[in-house]
């Protein structure tokens, strides 16, 4: 099926009130299809709080949260100060959290994050700033805490609370186990959410393992509360924190009980609630062909049989009376859905010259292909779609690779050292060696945590460069059909990118125009609003757009993969690539020549398997679910999904 990138979520910002909850859900909460336009909302929110406070002469309390989720919101805020002069000037600030020990004038530390995201743009007099002090002492911390918690009471309690919500399910720093009753106190970070804030302090060994944080009470007491969830990773706890029972082991749970809070969602972090995930289960539903689809998957696997065995009982037991009474009976709708599944499964990814086609994935004609697979890292590809891209070049299309970023962030010191030591050791006395030498010192003069000399990232990135070559000659792709786009909004030397921007989109265009494909590979992780993955599907999406009205557009079909962290869900598959147990070796060799990515890379978030791994298991679990479906027994499959751009 199609999915249209512009398709706007039905569901309306409102307060609680005039939202009727499913019995499943015991917290209000608002679904949007882009996490830009709901942060705008947000954001409209606390402005409205603040002009309303300020016309009654009232100062106007914000708790405020730091993390990937708010930044919008603040970028937002400092839009309308300086768009629309929105004053500041009557808020009071009380951050949740800070890290202990931190400096506050540390890179990493949420004091550093709140002026570089909000404070430094905006009106707000700097005594009417609160954020917990990273450096008081142990000793100090408990009488810290309760005058942090004094003041908030001095000046009337928190208005609006601003929350995040952390995957251990954590709200402020109140990780599991936290009572909803507590108060602002000193706690230890949960290891997850170590995890989670290793990559922005290169390597989890930097990330403190305490921190201050505002109580489950001192949240909970807020007049309102708004909490922001983006991404399919928060999906499975908004879904336990939204449907879940009351439990300390997930402190958001708590908020079940606090009368105006409001979960404000992207598609992604929402789709698994109920309302989603089998909304038959909540309302009518209209029985379109994907709902059909996503149904039909759902009710095998809950009564864990294959599509054929399904019975009338079954469809009638599970809530799906009324897609069985539209269809007539379970058996000429189990035909159909098998037969739907059975035509996206293709071993002929670039279509199938001379055979019919009505019944594929892909057209037949052009018979040879040109196509472009875009992978956000150097790797990308091969983890992804390594069986795929084997296939269309071993069938004869033109396949061009583009890497859209350098990586290099992604190569440790040790890996860089060594390669600098070989040339150093190889060449001969001169200017090349004053180069490498300038790496050396670069790497062994490093301070911790400061971003790399220029000189170390360009080495850096050619390593991964170099490994990039190696597996695509392995595929036997001709060097110059590899293109390095080396996208500008990637070369920050730091996590943190910068936006995208025009020149990363002509990059992209450029490339387009020059090979005019009929296919269009792209790593489709269409939520993460921080990810390079979506900035890097951003520009794709743009380049797209803006060569629209090119006559060799028409021809141009987009197919989305998933990047290494997630897979299309069987009832999203449009294309289904089965490998066979060599090809499935062939992939995993090509992985295998990313070698500055194995053996625990820098940013393994929490998966400590190694990629081939990760991707391997992968594949095959989308085959077996197509086996347990009642299709075909593959070793493997790769999954695709069709984009209307
Ligand atoms: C931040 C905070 C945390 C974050 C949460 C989600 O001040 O207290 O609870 O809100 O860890 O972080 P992101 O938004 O980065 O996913």
């Amino acid at each position: 099926m199609k999915t249209n990138a512009d398709e706007v979520q039905s569901v309306k910002y409102v307060k609680v009130g005039t939202y009727e909850y499913s019995r499943f859900e015991k917290i209000h909460n608002v679904v949007f299809k882009k996490s830009s336009k709901a942060s705008y909302l947000v954001a409209k929110e606390i402005a409205d709080l603040i002009r309303s406070k300020n016309s009654k002469g009232e100062k106007c309390v914000l708790g405020l949260a730091t993390g990937s989720s708010p930044i919008r919101v603040y970028e937002e805020l400092i839009k309308m100060h300086k768009e629309e002069g929105l004053s500041f000037k009557n808020v009071i600030t009380f951050n949740l959290d800070e890290y202990l020990p931190m400096n506050p004038s540390s890179i990493h530390s949420y004091h550093y994050f709140m002026h570089e995201n909000l404070f430094n743009h905006i009106d707000i007099p700097e005594a009417q700033i609160h954020i917990p002090d990273g450096t008081i002492s142990q000793e100090e911390v408990n009488d810290y805490c309760a005058a942090y918690e004094e003041k908030i009471a001095a000046c009337g309690g928190l208005d609006f609370q601003l929350l995040g919500i952390g995957r251990t399910g954590h709200i402020g720093f109140n990780e599991p186990g936290s009572h909803y009753n507590s108060a602002t106190r000193s706690i230890t970070l949960d290891q997850l959410t170590r995890e989670d804030a290793a990559s922005s302090f290169l390597g989890i060994e930097n990330v403190p393992k305490k921190a201050i944080t505002m109580g489950v009470g001192t949240v909970t007491n807020a007049k309102r509360i708004v909490l922001l969830g983006w991404g399919h990773k928060k999906a499975e706890i908004i879904k336990q924190t939204i449907e879940g029972e009351e439990t300390a082991q997930i402190p958001a749970t708590y908020l079940q009980d606090h009368p105006n809070t409001t979960f404000v969602l992207d598609t992604e972090a929402a789709s698994m609630l109920t309302r989603f995930e089998s909304p038959w289960l909540v309302d009518t539903v209209e029985w379109t062909a994907p709902m059909i689809k996503r149904a039909v998957v759902w009710l095998c696997d809950k009564v864990e049989k294959s599509i054929l065995k399904l019975t009338d009982k079954d469809y009638n037991e599970h809530g799906l009376a009324s897609l069985i009474a539209e269809k007539g009976s379970s058996y000429e709708l189990n035909i159909e859905m098998f037969n739907q599944l059975q035509h996206t499964i293709t071993g002929w990814p670039g279509g199938k010259p001379n055979a019919d086609d009505s019944n594929r994935p892909e057209r037949k004609s052009p018979e040879k292909k040109r196509v472009i697979i875009f992978s956000p890292h150097p790797d990308d590809d091969v983890i992804s779609m390594g069986g795929t891209f084997d296939r269309l070049v071993q069938q004869g299309h033109e396949v061009h690779i583009a890497y859209q970023t350098s990586g290099n962030i992604a190569v440790s010191n040790a890996d860089a050292l060594k390669f600098a030591e070989v040339a150093m050791d190889f060449l001969p006395q001169g200017e090349e060696l004053e180069k490498l030498k300038a790496v050396v010192e670069g790497i062994n003069q490093k301070k911790e945590n400061e971003i790399d000399p220029i000189q170390v990232r360009e080495l850096k990135g050619l390593i991964r460069k170099r490994e990039s070559i190696a597996a695509t000659r392995y595929f036997e792709v001709p060097d110059a059909q590899v293109h390095f786009l080396n996208l500008p909004f990637y070369e920050t030397g730091a996590v943190k990118k910068s936006p995208l921007g025009q020149a990363d989109i002509d990059i992209v265009k450029n490339l387009i125009a020059e090979v005019k494909p009929h296919q269009v590979y792209a790593a489709g992780d269409l939520a993460d609003p921080h990810g390079t993955h979506k900035v890097c599907l951003d520009a794709v999406f743009k380049a797209m757009a803006e060569l629209k009205s090119e006559s060799y557009m028409d021809d141009c079909w987009l197919w989305l993969y998933r990047g290494a962290w997630h897979e299309w869900e069987i009832h999203e598959i449009d294309m289904a690539v089965p490998m066979s147990p060599d090809q499935v070796l062939r992939k995993r060799k090509a992985i295998f020549f990313h070698q500055t990515q194995k053996d625990g890379v820098l940013f393994q978030g929490e998966d400590l398997r190694e990629f081939w791994v990760r991707a391997e298991d992968r594949n095959k679990k989308t085959a077996a679910h197509y086996r347990k479906l009642g299709l075909s027994d593959y070793a493997a499959i790769e999954a695709f999904k069709r984009f209307d751009y």
